[in-house]
């Protein structure tokens, strides 16, 4: 099997692996873990779409823990972008991204250069779910995702499949398919993860301008305030709502979506009496930034 190895740069790193495999076609991606498979390892995958921060990390190092090898997929879906949105400008660094998995010790990073033939007309939707929060301004954007996660579980053929709770509806959604569609991979949410300053972690973090990146501070301080006055004691939704609302107004925030949801069937609630995640989107100048916070009674 041909397929390139990169080498890495911090070659004092004290580590015994100096390569990770870099599968470019899915061909060769199947072939890598069907021989790992026949050696008895088991297979976890972390699917991303590159410029690669800590949140990714996380996964990989979740993953480790889970499976004796960890696939990384770096592809920038075009399925998932609408004509309007940031693909040409999605950030991109492959070297970096490499350089930063072999630190973590993955062992391989299917990288394709394209997913879809000229002739793809196949889209899969998960009904329900991706309809409310990201799904009403992005209406085609979960069908993107879906579609292309299938692709690569059945290229990578993983045991265990791992994402990140910052996006909380994908992950709720790749869920229920690999349950409807009988893919035999386990699918696990890990914690999202944080700048210092409580910013999100996300790759379009690096498009904010030094304002643009105080004001985006506001998203997180605003969940926040809801997550401490769910504990206080508030159970009324519309007023979480109301107050998360006026702290984005104040910070030059423009809201998409806040929404306060049940964590299961992602259905609005009135009263935060159960399991619950409040959810929003917001425009900081021309980047759009998602968070969460998983609130319990
Ligand atoms: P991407 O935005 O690159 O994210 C890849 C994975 O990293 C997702 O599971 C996401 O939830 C997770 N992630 C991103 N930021 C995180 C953070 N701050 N803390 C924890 N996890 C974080 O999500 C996608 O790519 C794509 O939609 C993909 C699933 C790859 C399909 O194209």
């Amino acid at each position: 099997m041909m397929f390139a190895r990169v080498r890495s740069l911090a070659m004092n790193i004290a580590s015994a692996r100096i390569y990770v495999d870099v599968l470019k076609s899915s061909s060769e991606m199947r072939a890598w873990s069907r021989a790992r498979r026949r050696a008895g390892d088991t297979i976890a995958f972390v699917p991303t779409m590159g410029y690669l921060h800590e949140g990714h990390l996380s996964l990989v190092t979740g993953a480790k823990e889970r499976a004796d090898r960890v696939v990384t997929s770096i592809y920038v879906n075009p399925g998932q972008f609408a004509p309007h949105e940031d693909f040409d400008t999605y950030p991109r660094d492959a070297a970096g991204d490499h350089e930063k998995l072999l630190a973590l010790g993955c062992d391989a990073v299917f990288e394709p250069s394209n997913l879809y033939g000229s002739a793809h007309q196949t889209w899969l939707r998960v009904e329900e779910l991706e309809r409310p929060l990201c799904g009403t301004s992005r209406p085609t954007f979960f069908r993107g995702v879906a579609t292309v996660v299938c692709k690569l579980f059945n290229i990578v053929e993983p045991d265990i499949a791992v994402f990140g709770k910052k996006d909380f509806q994908q992950w709720r959604i790749i869920e229920r398919m690999a349950e409807d569609l009988d893919f035999g991979v386990q699918i696990v949410g890990l914690p999202l993860i944080r700048e210092p300053d409580g910013l999100a972690m996300s790759s379009r973090n690096a498009r904010l301008s030094p304002e643009d990146r105080f004001a985006a501070c506001s998203l997180s301080k605003a969940l926040f305030e809801a997550r401490d006055a769910v504990s206080n004691g508030t159970v009324n939704a519309e007023s979480l709502r109301e107050g998360i609302a006026q702290t984005l107004l104040t910070a030059g925030a423009q809201v998409d979506y806040i929404e306060i949801v049940d964590q299961i069937t992602l259905k609005p609630v009135k009263k935060i009496d159960g399991p619950t995640v409040i959810a929003l989107a917001a425009h900081v100048g021309d980047v759009r930034l998602i968070d969460n916070v998983e609130v319990h009674p």
